[in-house]
């Protein structure tokens, strides 16, 4: 049996039900994370939770439990569910009130939910790399919050979908932003470029890790915007998201990057990433390296 978090209760997955004015469902008043489980560990759980806070914070949602309890009942959910390798996957909106633009008053408590997925690592794709499209932001300009409202990042993933490819890289004009679910990064002469965290993306947390890695082990870094020019130019192109991990990007709009295979700093990073998992949750038995 599946077992779900709501409201700080563990309960029944197929009894963890919000009313239909839960302001999530309607507006998608609220935000989330996903947490990943290595081997039955959670990785990047304070990151992710300091995350979580801030969303909630950047959109006037008080948290009903703290950042330890959260961990706690969290942990507690994990191993309800048994879960070894898969997501944890939780939202917060603002709950359940008569339907008004305008936030409630009074003591509505916010709705948080949380349930866990069975998500293998996808070491195919990790090795061969993956295809994506090119496509306009049209999203909001508080991309750094992780909001339920997924509207703009949904159609550009449907239209890389419907184009077989695994992800839609997004740009606003020339500058190259973030993918639908992820962030960006080219080598340029030996250097990985990303985009700076600031409103127009999200602070991905595996990008943070990345950025920790390069800054470690001698790799060039930089975080700044890069142009389309730039990303045609690419010696290579890969994203990061919590499930894709380090994903080398092999082709884009139907064209070849790095001869359509993973490059070496790419590779190099996918090993490096590799063992930060095993540091904080043990060995892994499958690796891309
Ligand atoms: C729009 C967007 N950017 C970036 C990311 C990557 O963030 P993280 O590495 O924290 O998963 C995601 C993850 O889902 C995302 O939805």
């Amino acid at each position: 049996m599946e077992f779900a978090l709501l409201n700080g209760s563990i309960i029944k997955r197929s009894e963890a039900k919000v009313d239909v004015e839960d302001r999530g469902y309607q507006f998608g008043d609220g935000v989330y994370e996903v947490i990943r489980i290595y081997n039955g560990k959670m990785f990047t759980v304070a990151e992710h939770l300091k995350r979580f806070v801030k969303s909630a914070e950047g959109i006037g949602i008080t948290l009903p439990f703290t950042t330890l309890q959260l961990t706690e009942m969290l942990e507690e959910l994990r191993i309800k569910n048994n879960l070894q390798t898969g997501n944890i996957y939780m939202q917060v909106t603002r709950g359940t009130a008569p339907r008004n633009h305008v936030f409630p008053t009074g003591d509505v408590a916010p709705t948080l939910v949380a349930y866990t997925i069975k998500v293998v690592r996808p070491l195919e794709n990790l090795k061969s790399g993956v295809k994506a499209i090119l496509t306009e932001d049209i999203r909001w300009l508080r991309c750094d919050i992780k909001s339920l409202n997924l509207l703009g990042n949904l159609l550009a993933k449907q239209k890389a979908s419907e184009q077989g490819c695994f992800e839609a890289i997004q740009h606003r004009g020339q500058d190259v932003t973030e993918g639908s679910s992820s962030n960006i990064f080219i080598v340029k002469n030996g250097t990985v470029i990303t985009h700076e965290s600031n409103h127009l993306i999200l602070k991905g947390i595996t990008k943070d890790v990345i950025l920790d890695l390069c800054n470690n082990n001698d790799i060039p870094v930089q975080e700044r915007t890069f142009s389309l020019a730039e990303l045609d130019e690419a010696e290579e192109v890969f994203l990061s998201s919590t499930t894709a991990e380090v994903m080398p990007v092999i082709e884009i709009n139907g064209k070849k990057i790095s001869a359509g295979v993973s490059g070496p700093i790419t590779q190099k990073l996918q090993n490096l990433f590799e063992k930060e998992v095993e540091k904080q949750c043990g060995l892994l038995v499958d690796k891309v390296i």
